[in-house]
This record gives structure tokens, C-alpha cells and sequence, in this order.
């Protein structure tokens, strides 16, 4: 039995969230894998009539209590100091210690390619370090409000930290069979905490020596990324950097409707989310994509051993594509609710 947590949140995350629920629910009336689900009311209505974010027995809970989270988004226009979601995303991140927060960009169909010749093979997998960096939250404001006012916001990495997400990023590709494992930096500019990350990079890299490495400026990688994506195969990167290259890479590859992410620990703890925000812009239009979100329930599938069913998910998404039941996003006239739908009929049938 995977125990799955439900956090739909914000915006279009419930809707999202409710058409990858119709897919696992598909999954299990199929027989692929045996799931039980219970639903988080967390988000920006509930910080507003509770003052909770996310309280202390419910992060035990959802410590304890599942196999993993899915989450739809957070982020709400009425809570612009972004609080709620910070507890909440970034509080489950650091305080489950899912170090590893895993973006997968993979061109399913050439259409989906918005550079020109894109007949390309594109697939590449960020390793994006989940716990450091300048999501932090340390630093301070001194004379808020006047012309004098300083702000800090501290950047740190340790030595622990960036050996644990390159060794996954090296280990992810020998069992995968990828042969370069690219890192992304800013150590030009930044000596101490990027100076660190590409020491701790080389020495990692030694212990694989069958896997090609290679450093590069951030500002170079993303003109790269654009240039000649197909020779990518394994990004590894600090926070900020990845949350900014993850948005990139999702465009390469049909936008940000389509990716799909996992936050884990290998040691225990997943939280699986599509990469996209709560998309205020789309509420209430009945259009978001839902495949970010169905395809984050076949990572969970995945992870959590089921790996017939989540290939069975992959494959349904990629029948919808192919079928052209996508919404509006994808050039598509289906929606949210079509789209689920159809991916769930199709496994139900066993297509
Ligand atoms: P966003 O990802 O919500 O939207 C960016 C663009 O992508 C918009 O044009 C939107 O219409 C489009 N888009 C996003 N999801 C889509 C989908 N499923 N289908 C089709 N189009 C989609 O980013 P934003 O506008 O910068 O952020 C909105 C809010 O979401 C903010 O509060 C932000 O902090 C939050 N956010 C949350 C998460 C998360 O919960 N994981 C991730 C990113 C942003
Ligand atoms: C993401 C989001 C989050 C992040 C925000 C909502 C804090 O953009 O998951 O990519 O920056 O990590
Ligand atoms: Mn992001």
C-alpha cells in the first residue's frame, strides 16, 4: 500500500491536482498498484481563516504518517509576502530534508519544441540541491522602509550539502546509463560558496571516471541550453540556480504545463509537485495542464516501486499528446477535466 498525502493548495493546483487523483484512482482500479489517499486542506483560504500554515502535528504527520506527498501549488495574490507557501514548500523541503529536488525535461514530440529544427532528441535531468543556497531565510532588514534600508539575504553551501546532491547527480547517471553530468555555477563571480561546489565537483567526479564532467557559468550554460539542448544529459546545480534553469528547461520541452518534479531524500521522505505555480492567470478558466501533475504522480509511482503502472501513466500522457487532447497550452482545445479524463480512460482500458 503507498499512503499518499494530498495538498491541492492554490490556484490551479486543486484543479490539477484532482485530474492526477483521477489517474492514480484509475491506476488502482486497474489493479497496478494499491493506493490510499488523504487530503491536506493547506494552502492560502486556510492561512487566512486559520493563521496556520502548516502547523507542527500536521508536519508529523505527513512525516510519519504517508509514503508521499503530491502537491498541486502554492502561491495566492491575497498572501504577497508569500508566507504560507514558504512554511509550507519550503518548510516540507527542508525540515523532511528532501535534499534532492529532481526536474526531468524530456521532448516527448518535436511539436512540443518551441526552437527551430527541433528534431532533436532532447533529454536532461536537473539535480537541483534543495536545501541551501539562498532559499536559506537567513539574513534581516535594518531600517525597513527609508531611504537607508539594508537588506541581506545569506547564500550557503556546505561541504555536506554539495557532496550528497553531486553524488546523486553521478549515481542517477551510472545507473541510468547517462555519460556526462554537467554542473552549474556562478563561481566567477562568487569565489566562496560556487569555489566550493565545483571543488567538491571534481572530486566527486574522480570517483566516476567512466562519466564525462563539465563546469559551467550558469549565464553560458542557459545560452547553451537554448543553443544545443540535446547534448545535455545530467545538470547538477545549487537552488536558486535550478529553480531558475528548471523553468528554462521545462519551455524546451512543451512548457511549464508539461514538467513534472520529485523533492526526496533517498533515505526516506518524497514530495512530488508539477514545476508550475498556482498560475493565478488561469483560475477558474478550466485550462491549466494537468500533465505536470499526473506525470509527478507517475514519479511517485515510480519511486515508490511501482514501475508498471507509472510507465503505464507515461505512456497514457504520451497517447493524449499524440491524440491532441491537450489544452489550450499545448495548442489544444481540451480541458483540464477532458484531459485527465482521457488519460484516465486510457489506462483503465489497458491501451
Ligand atoms: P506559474 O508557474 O504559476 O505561471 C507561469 C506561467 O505558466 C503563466 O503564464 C501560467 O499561465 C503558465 N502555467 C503555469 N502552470 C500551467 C499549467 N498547468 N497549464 C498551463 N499553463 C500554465 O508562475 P508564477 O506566475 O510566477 O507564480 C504564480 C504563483 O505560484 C506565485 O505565488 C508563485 O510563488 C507560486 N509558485 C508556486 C510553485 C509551487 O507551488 N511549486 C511553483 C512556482 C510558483
Ligand atoms: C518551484 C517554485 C518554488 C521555488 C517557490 C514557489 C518558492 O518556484 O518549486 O520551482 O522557488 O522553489
Ligand atoms: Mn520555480
Amino acid at each position: 500500500m503507498i499512503r499518499i498525502a494530498l495538498i491541492p493548495g492554490d490556484g490551479i493546483g486543486p484543479d490539477v491536482l484532482r485530474e492526477a487523483r483521477r489517474v492514480l484512482d484509475a491506476v488502482a482500479a486497474a489493479g497496478l498498484a494499491e493506493l490510499s489517499f488523504e487530503e491536506f486542506p493547506h494552502g492560502a483560504d486556510h492561512y487566512l481563516a486559520t493563521g496556520e500554515t502548516l502547523g507542527e502535528s500536521t508536519f508529523v504527520s505527513l512525516r510519519d504518517d504517508f509514503d508521499a506527498i503530491l502537491l498541486g501549488a502554492v502561491g495566492d495574490p491575497r498572501v504577497p509576502d508569500n508566507r504560507h507557501a514558504r512554511d509550507i514548500l519550503l518548510g516540507l523541503r527542508f525540515r523532511l530534508d528532501l535534499f534532492i529536488n529532481f526536474r526531468p525535461a524530456r521532448l516527448r514530440f518535436p511539436r512540443l519544441s518551441p526552437l527551430a529544427g527541433a528534431d532533436r532528441p532532447v533529454d536532461f535531468v536537473i539535480f537541483r540541491e534543495n536545501t541551501e543556497g539562498m532559499y536559506s531565510g537567513a539574513g534581516g532588514t535594518i531600517r525597513a522602509g527609508t531611504p537607508q534600508e539594508v537588506a541581506v539575504s545569506e547564500c550557503f553551501a556546505t561541504h555536506f550539502g554539495v557532496d550528497r546532491i553531486v553524488r546523486a547527480a553521478f549515481e542517477y547517471a551510472q545507473h541510468t546509463g547517462r555519460t556526462r553530468v554537467t554542473l552549474g555555477d556562478k563561481a566567477n563571480a562568487v569565489p566562496h560558496v560556487y569555489g566550493l561546489w565545483r571543488r567538491v565537483f571534481d572530486q566527486v567526479a574522480e570517483e566516476y571516471p567512466d562519466i564525462e564532467s563539465e563546469k559551467r557559468y550558469v549565464d553560458a550554460l542557459v545560452m547553451d541550453l537554448v543553443r544545443r539542448p540535446e547534448r545535455f544529459s545530467v545538470i547538477v546545480t545549487d537552488n536558486l540556480l535550478g529553480d531558475i534553469l528548471s523553468d528554462l528547461a521545462a519551455e524546451l520541452v512543451g512548457g511549464m504545463g508539461l514538467a513534472p518534479s520529485a523533492n526526496y531524500n533517498p533515505d526516506g521522505g518524497a514530495l512530488y509537485e508539477p514545476v508550475h505555480g498556482s498560475a493565478p492567470d488561469l483560475v477558474g478558466t478550466g485550462t491549466a495542464n494537468p500533465m505536470g501533475a499526473i506525470l509527478s504522480a507517475a514519479l511517485l509511482l515510480e519511486h515508490a516501486g511501482a514501475t508498471d503502472a507509472s510507465a503505464r501513466v507515461d505512456a497514457a500522457v504520451d497517447a493524449s499528446l499524440d491524440a491532441g487532447v491537450e489544452t489550450a497550452d499545448l495548442g489544444g482545445t481540451s480541458t483540464t477535466e477532458e484531459v485527465g479524463e482521457w488519460i484516465a480512460r486510457r489506462i483503465a482500458e489497458d491501451l
